[in-house]
Parts: structure tokens; sequence; C-alpha cells
């Protein structure tokens, strides 16, 4: 079993997956941590584990996988953002254990999980995942890769500042480095990578780029997703770094930031 921090840097997404099934202890064990998470937004959050095969066809982008895990939210401000936490912090968890998942927001029939997911009418489903053993990747899955550049990522200058948008980070400290690391290599929908930090007086300022592409009435905003897994892997590396923080969830009002979303701050 690998650390959390060990799952951040060295998982990527998976589409295909072996026929070995999970053991009872695993999901047990997955099922225990899921009902353990929390979220520093303080929304209510709850897992749905189908262990039902058949809903890989549900799937067009995968092969068949044996577990399918939901993610339920209760509407509200930030509900995405910390349904995008909890969610990280479980597919982490799957990895440390020689798991594979990818976060799925669009391609999938949803109706086919919402459905099983016994939400009330303040519920949605924003992502649920496949969880499998990792095979080799198929032909679709590396062409798909391929498409959204799945491996590659935008450069640290294009996404932490200090102390405004108009000078990139340049001097980190070796508290955040890895810390900055970790977001950068964060998943996000379509590999578009909405997160934004402004480095102010020891804060890190969490923003999030603005478009409706990512939005709808089902899903809720995707790139909230993005940035509670973003805020997800950066406090999961201070934590096993053992550096304290706090969150700050007043809009500091840095000027030029008015054409971004506020998310919240980080003081390290
Ligand atoms: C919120 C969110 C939604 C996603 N939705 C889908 C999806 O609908 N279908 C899909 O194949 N991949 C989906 N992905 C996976 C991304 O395409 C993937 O994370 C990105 O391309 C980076 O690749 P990596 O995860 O291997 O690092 C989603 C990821 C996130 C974070």
């Amino acid at each position: 079993m690998s650390s959390m921090k060990e799952a951040i840097f060295s998982r990527r997404s998976v589409r295909t997956f072996n026929d070995q099934k999970l053991s009872e202890e695993m999901i047990r064990e997955l099922k225990e941590f899921s009902a353990s998470l929390t979220n520093p937004f303080g929304n209510e959050i709850r897992f749905v584990f189908l262990e039902d095969s058949s809903l890989s066809s549900a799937v067009p982008v995968i092969n068949e996988a044996p577990l399918f895990v939901c993610c339920v939210a209760k509407k509200g401000a930030d509900s995405e953002e910390a349904a995008g936490f909890e969610f990280e912090k479980f597919c982490l968890k799957a990895v440390s254990m020689g798991l594979g998942t990818v976060i799925i927001g669009g391609t999938m029939k949803r109706e086919e999980f919402e459905s099983r997911c016994s939400m009330s009418s303040d519920e949605y489903m924003p992502v649920m995942t496949p969880v499998g053993f990792p095979a080799k990747p198929s032909v679709r899955e590396r062409m798909m890769r391929r498409g959204v550049r799945a491996d590659s990522r935008k450069e640290k200058i294009e996404l932490f500042f200090d102390q405004d948008l108009l000078h990139p980070l340049t001097m980190e400290s070796a508290d955040l480095s890895e810390a900055l690391e970790a977001v950068r290599k964060g998943p996000s929908a379509v590999n578009k990578q909405p997160w934004r930090i402004i480095y102010r007086d020891t804060v890190c300022w969490f923003y999030k780029t603005v478009s409706r592409r990512y939005t709808s009435e089902e899903t809720g905003d995707m790139q909230k997703v993005d940035l509670g897994i973003a805020l997800c892997h950066f406090v999961t590396v201070l934590d096993e770094n053992a550096i304290l923080y706090d969150y700050i969830f007043e809009d500091p009002q840095i000027a030029g930031t008015e054409d971004l979303a506020f998310v919240c701050g980080v003081r390290v």
C-alpha cells in the first residue's frame, strides 16, 4: 500500500480494467474509508457502491469494471468543491491499494447511476468512478488520452502567482513547492486545469477560471469539482509533510481577480 502522497504523484485515470474482482475486505476498507471522509466546506457528501459490472455498458469510455462508486452531494454553495475534495481522497485511497479509477462527469448514461442512488430532491450526483484492477490501456483509452493531452499540464507560471496575477510565483518555499506540484498533477474535466493560485502573506488563495461550458443542471459546475480535487491534493501533501495550515473563506478581493471565481485560501 502506498501513501496518499505517492498516489497523487503516481496516479493517472484508468479506463481499462482486468477481470479480477475486488475482495470483500477491499470493498469493506473502501466503504469504511469513504464513510470517514470530511471536507473543508462542511457540505454533506455520500458514496454509493454499486457492485454490478453490467453497469459498464453505461460508460462507453471504459471496458468492464467490477465496481462503480457514485458521489452524491447535497445541493448548495460549494457542494461541487466539497464533492471533488472527498471523491478525490477516495480515489487516492483506491490508487494506494493498487486499484484504478477515472472520475466520470460526462461520458456516461447518467440515469443508470442516478436511479440507483436513491437521491432526494435536494441531492445530485456530480461524478462517479469505476473501480478495478488496471490493465494495459486499450487503443481507445490511448486515443482518448491523446485527445485531451492527458499526460501534459500547464506550466507553473500559468497557474501560480505571487501577490497578484501579474507576477508568476518564482520563489517557492520548500514547504509549498511539493503541495503546488500536487495541484498541477491533479486530474480535471477534459484536462482543462482551471485552478489558479495566488500566494500572498503566507496564504495560498485558490481561484477558478470561469467557463459556462462545464456547467449543467444535472452535474453542477464540473470545474468546481476540479477545484475541490486541487485543494485535496494540496492539503494531502501538507498533511503528510506535517505542515500546519488553516482555511480562510473570506475573499481577500485581490485586484485583478474579478474574472476568476474565488474558492478559498489556505494559510500555511
Ligand atoms: C471532474 C472531472 C470529470 C471528468 N469527466 C470525465 C468523463 O466524463 N469522461 C472521461 O473519460 N474522463 C473524465 N475525466 C478524466 C479526465 O479526462 C482526466 O482526469 C484528464 O484527462 C487528466 O488525465 P489523468 O487523470 O490521467 O491525469 C474527468 C475528470 C474530472 C476531474
